[in-house]
């Protein structure tokens, strides 16, 4: 078998940069019973029926060992006009919900009320993806609402532009 080839990380991270991604923030409770999110770009679509999406999280990020207990979770999509949240659920905050509106839902989670779609979600499983791990959701419920999705593109966050 070949050995895997050693690639420059930042020169890997510039290349799949070159596709663009939407912006989500990923809430849930914690273990003291505090609501806490992760800004997440590799969120996608996967599955109709049943009704499934995914996100890949880094094993070393702070929120991980939640995922792996397998807590609820709320995908949020952020729109063009929530990139100052996007910043904020991304640095290592000691209370990263300060000043966001939240709300309630089927799960033990909260939304970001001004979020542009939301995805309530069981784990329905965790898989291992090298130094990530792979979080399936199971969709128990969502809704959208009008809104230009927030874009992350070769590091920096854009707005869509049509053709
Ligand atoms: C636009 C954007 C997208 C991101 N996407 C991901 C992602 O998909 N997976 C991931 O592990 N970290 C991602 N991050 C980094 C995390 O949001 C960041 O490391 C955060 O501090 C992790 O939170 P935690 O320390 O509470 O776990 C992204 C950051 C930004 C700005």
């Amino acid at each position: 078998m070949l050995d895997a080839p050693m690639f420059d990380p930042k020169d890997l991270r510039n290349a799949f940069g070159c596709l663009p991604t939407g912006v989500t923030v990923v809430s849930m409770i914690d273990e003291a019973g505090k609501p806490t999110g992760v800004t997440v770009g590799s969120f996608t679509s996967l599955s109709m029926s049943p009704a499934l999406c995914l996100f890949s999280l880094g094993k070393a990020q702070a929120s991980a060992r939640l995922f792996k207990e397998g807590v609820p979770f709320v995908v949020n999509v952020l729109s063009t006009e929530l990139a100052d949240l996007a910043w904020q659920f991304a640095k290592p905050l000691e209370d990263k919900c300060e000043g966001v509106a939240l709300a309630e839902t089927l799960v033990q989670a909260p939304r970001l009320k001004d979020a542009i779609a939301h995805f309530a979600c069981h784990a329905h499983a965790i898989h291992d993806g090298g130094d990530h791990i792979i979080v399936v959701g199971e969709i128990l419920d969502y809704d959208h609402t009008e809104g230009d999705a927030l874009i992350f593109y070769r590091g920096q966050m854009q707005a869509p532009a049509p053709l």
